[in-house]
C-alpha cells in the first residue's frame, strides 16, 4: 500500500505539479483545497496525466473538523502544505486577512497532525524571507530580514512556529522549502499557472501578452544596479520545484524512528536571470517579438536575489535540472492550451 500524502492547496500551481511528482515517485497524493485560487480543469488535467482520479476534498485548512476527518479517513502519513494566500501586493492591502488565513491554516494543520499522529510535514516557504540580501547568492544561513510584506511575514512566522514546535519536543519532522521564482508548466501542457485576473508575476504576464490578452509588458525599471539595469531573479521550473518536495519527504522518511527534526532548504537553480534576459529567451521560445516597454520601478522589488542551492543538493540529493528556456517553452505551451480550453463553451 503506497504512502498517502495530504497535499493542501494541491489544486494550485505548485501543488498540482507536486501531486504529479509525488505520484511518479510512488506516493498516493490526496488533494485538499478550497479552490479559492484554482479551477476544476486542473483536476481534469491531473486525471489525464496520471490516468486515474486523484482523491480530492474541497475544504478549507482552517476547518479543523473537515481536516481531521480527511487525515483520518485517508490514513495520511505525511503532509505537503501549500494552502495559503500568496499575492504580495494584496497582502499589503489586506494584512489581517493574510495573517488569519495563512497562520490559522498552519496552526489548524499542526493540531490535527499531532492529534492524529502524523509526523512528517513539508512547508512551503519563500525566498522573500531574505528581503534585500547583502550578499549573493543567498544561503540558508543568510540573515532573515524584516519581511517586505505581510505575505512574506506569514512565511517567516510559519517557519518560526514550526521550529519552536520541534524545539519544544512535539513529535514533528519538518522541512521548510524556501522557493525562489517558480515558472513554467508540466510538459503535457495539461496543468499550469492559473493567475486570477491580471497577473502580478512576470512570466504569466509575458505569456498573456504574447497570446494577445495584454497589450504589452511593462518592465518595472531598468535603472537597477545590475548588468542590464533590470532586476535579477532565480527562475526555477515548477517541475524541478515539485520534485524537490518529493526529495524532502523522502529525506524525512529516511529518518526512521527519529521523532523530531527541523531543517530549511533553498530551492532555486543557483542562477540569476534579468527581466530582459527572460524577455529575450521568451522571444527565442515563441519565435515572435514580445511587445514591451520600460516603465517605472515597482515598489518592494529587490534588485537581485538568487539561491545558493548546494545544501539541497548535498542533503536531499536534489538539484534543478531544467533550464530557463525549458520553463518558458512549457509556460508558452500551457498558455496556448489554456486559452483554447477556456474558449470552449
Ligand atoms: C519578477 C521580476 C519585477 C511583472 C514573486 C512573489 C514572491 C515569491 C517569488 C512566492 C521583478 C518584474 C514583473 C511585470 C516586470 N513567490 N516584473 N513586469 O516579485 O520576484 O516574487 O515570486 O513565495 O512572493 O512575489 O516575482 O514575477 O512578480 O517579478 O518587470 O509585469 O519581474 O519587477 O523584477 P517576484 P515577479
Amino acid at each position: 500500500m503506497s504512502v498517502s500524502v495530504l497535499v493542501t492547496g494541491g489544486a494550485g500551481f505548485i501543488g498540482s505539479h507536486t501531486v504529479i511528482a509525488l505520484a511518479a515517485a510512488g506516493y498516493r497524493p490526496v488533494v485538499y483545497d478550497n479552490f479559492s485560487n484554482s479551477h476544476q480543469s486542473i483536476l481534469d488535467g491531473l486525471r489525464e496525466i496520471l490516468g486515474t482520479d486523484v482523491p480530492c476534498y474541497v475544504a478549507d485548512c482552517t476547518d479543523k473538523a473537515a481536516l481531521f476527518d480527511v487525515v483520518e479517513r485517508e490514513h495520511i502519513q505525511g503532509v505537503v502544505h501549500f494552502a495559503a494566500f500568496k499575492a504580495v501586493g494584496e497582502s499589503v492591502q489586506e494584512p489581517l486577512r493574510y495573517y488569519r488565513n495563512n497562520l490559522d491554516a498552519l496552526l489548524t494543520l499542526l493540531e490535527v497532525m499531532l492529534e492524529v499522529g502524523v509526523h512528517d510535514l513539508i512547508f512551503s516557504s519563500s525566498c522573500t524571507v531574505y528581503g534585500t540580501p547583502d550578499h549573493l547568492p543567498v544561503t540558508e544561513s543568510s540573515p532573515v530580514l524584516p519581511a517586505l510584506s505581510p505575505y512574506g511575514n506569514t512565511k517567516q512566522i510559519g517557519e518560526e512556529m514550526l521550529r519552536d514546535a520541534v524545539t519544544a519536543g512535539k513529535p514533528l519532522r519538518v522541512i521548510s522549502l524556501r522557493y525562489f521564482n517558480p515558472i513554467g508548466a508540466h510538459s503535457s501542457a495539461l496543468i499550469g499557472e492559473l493567475p486570477i485576473g491580471v497577473p502580478n508575476n512576470l512570466v504569466p504576464y509575458i505569456t498573456q501578452t504574447a497570446i494577445g490578452l495584454r497589450p504589452e509588458l511593462i518592465v518595472f525599471g531598468d535603472d537597477y544596479p545590475t548588468p542590464d539595469g533590470t532586476c535579477i531573479r532565480d527562475y526555477i521550473h515548477v517541475m524541478d520545484l515539485a520534485e524537490a518536495h518529493v526529495s524532502a519527504l523522502n529525506n524525512l522518511r529516511r529518518l526512521g524512528a527519529l521523532a523530531t527534526h527541523y531543517d530549511v532548504f533553498n530551492i532555486g537553480t543557483g542562477r540569476g536571470a534579468s527581466v530582459l534576459e527572460v524577455v529575450r529567451t521568451f522571444e527565442e521560445v515563441s519565435g515572435q517579438p514580445l511587445r514591451y516597454r520600460i516603465g517605472p520601478r515597482r515598489s518592494g522589488d529587490v534588485p537581485a536575489v538568487y539561491a545558493d542551492a548546494s545544501k539541497a543538493q548535498e542533503h536531499l540529493g536534489w538539484t534543478a535540472r531544467r533550464t530557463l528556456h525549458d520553463a518558458l517553452a512549457d509556460a508558452w505551451r500551457w498558455e496556448q492550451h489554456w486559452q483554447k480550453l477556456s474558449a470552449q463553451p
